[in-house]
């Protein structure tokens, strides 16, 4: 009989979104008249910008004549898409990258897991505690880890707690890690770094021969100038760091899937016989593999995005939420909870009232407020008393939800 990878048996149950969206259809199912508000996961709910939907449009019309029609195209992606993200996306901050070091996807999820292929199952890892489970769980998936302990915490993986006291920044590891994950603007806390916090991982990484894994999913809800939106504005970067972005967020991409790994051809690590040898020529190895390019159309409605009025178009979304998110944040200050992030990101932290576990205050709130919002335990045990709001809803919705959690804990 064929055997399965016991890894995924370590495993807790099922993943958080879909555990919450049980619980929530469960409750719909009880309550069929309440108006349920979900403030749960990441989801955008704007349409897509006109001229990424024209370029959409267009690009199926090529599919269908003989003259554009477009077959595989290179695995890792068109030149003219990674050439635009390049200069508009990359280049006004000072960041040079060649076409080869940029990787087109069909998400960012997909990348930060598949990422691991190309690493040794020995190397040590480290991870911020509260994190977006994907790092943690598909670590142990590959293999990585021993059993979780009652904490929650897997044996072989360097937990960073990430806390009030350290203002949601994780200290450097106190040993040597090969592997860091990092996420800024961060899901699940909403916290930013500035530069001066990222040279010290960068440091960190060099002096240790340590690869960063920067996820920049939220880089496009950054407003204050001083804070990086790419590891690659740190000295240095381009040796020691693989970032990913999305268009889920920045674009409202979550339906249509697209996104990218930038791995530079500086990043290094040792061969067996202790030889250096570059990530990036792995990952193309990988990429030309397993993967045969995300979708024409979707690169070119992704491509829409760099164009000046698509730029216009995403960025005054983008705003939206971000209002959503001030509507939010001062919203429930006014109404006395302590508050962290929804400032450059688009998730507000919020610490549970009255002693309440995350599960517990999820409960209390969709069943007295109809609302559904994330708990932070759901995203590690450092997250246990703490509660994710996310600022992707409509925005009556969003007025609604949190006038119902003023009135509901006055
Ligand atoms: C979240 O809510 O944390 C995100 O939407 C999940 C994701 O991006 O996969």
């Amino acid at each position: 009989m064929a055997q399965i990878n016991d890894n995924y048996l370590k495993l807790k149950a099922g993943y958080l979104f879909p555990e919450i969206g049980r619980r929530v259809r469960a409750f719909a199912a009880e309550n069929p008249t309440a108006k349920v508000i979900r403030l749960g996961i990441g989801d955008v709910t704007r349409p897509l910008a006109p001229a990424v939907i024209k370029a959409f449009h267009d690009a199926v019309d090529d599919l269908a004549g003989i003259d554009h029609f477009a077959g595989y195209g290179p695995e890792q992606g068109y030149d003219w898409l990674i050439n635009a993200i390049i200069e508009k996306s990359y280049k006004p901050l000072g960041v040079e990258l060649k076409t080869e070091e940029m990787f087109i996807s069909d998400g960012s999820k997909c990348d930060c897991a598949n990422i691991l292929d190309i690493f040794a199952l020995e190397n040590v890892v480290a991870i911020g505690d509260p994190v977006y489970p994907v790092y943690n769980d598909t670590n142990v998936m590959i293999g990585r880890t021993g059993e979780a302990d009652e904490k929650g915490y897997y044996e072989n993986i360097v937990y960073l707690p990430c806390t009030e006291e350290n203002g949601f920044i994780p200290a450097l590891p106190t040993g040597k890690v090969d592997i860091i994950y990092l996420c800024f603007p961060n899901n699940p806390t909403g916290t930013v770094a500035g530069r001066e916090e990222l040279t010290k991982w960068v440091e960190y990484a060099l002096a240790n021969d340590a690869v960063i894994f920067f996820d920049a999913a939220y880089e496009a809800f950054i407003t204050d100038p001083e804070i990086p939106h790419s590891i690659y504005e740190i000295e240095g970067a381009k040796q020691c760091a693989i970032e990913f972005r999305s268009f889920s967020k920045t674009a409202g991409f979550t339906g249509v899937r697209c996104g990218l790994v930038v791995v530079p051809e500086g990043v290094m690590g040792t061969t067996g016989t202790g030889e250096r040898y570059s990530f990036n020529k792995l990952w193309l190895r990988r990429t030309t593999t397993k993967f045969n390019g995300a979708s024409y159309p979707v690169q070119r409605a992704a491509a829409a995005v760099y164009s000046e009025e698509g730029w216009a178009q995403t960025k005054e979304v983008i705003d939206y939420y971000m209002e959503n998110a001030r509507i939010i944040r001062e919203g429930l200050q006014e109404a006395g909870f302590t508050i962290f992030g929804g400032m450059n990101a688009p998730y507000i932290w919020l610490k549970t009232p009255g002693g309440l576990t995350s599960w517990e205050f999820f409960d209390k709130l969709l069943n007295e407020c109809n609302v559904v919002g994330t708990p932070g335990s759901g995203f590690g045990p450092s997250g246990e008393g703490y509660f994710r709001l996310s600022a992707f809803g409509h925005r009556e919705n969003v007025v609604e939800a949190v006038e119902r959690i003023r009135k509901n804990f006055k």
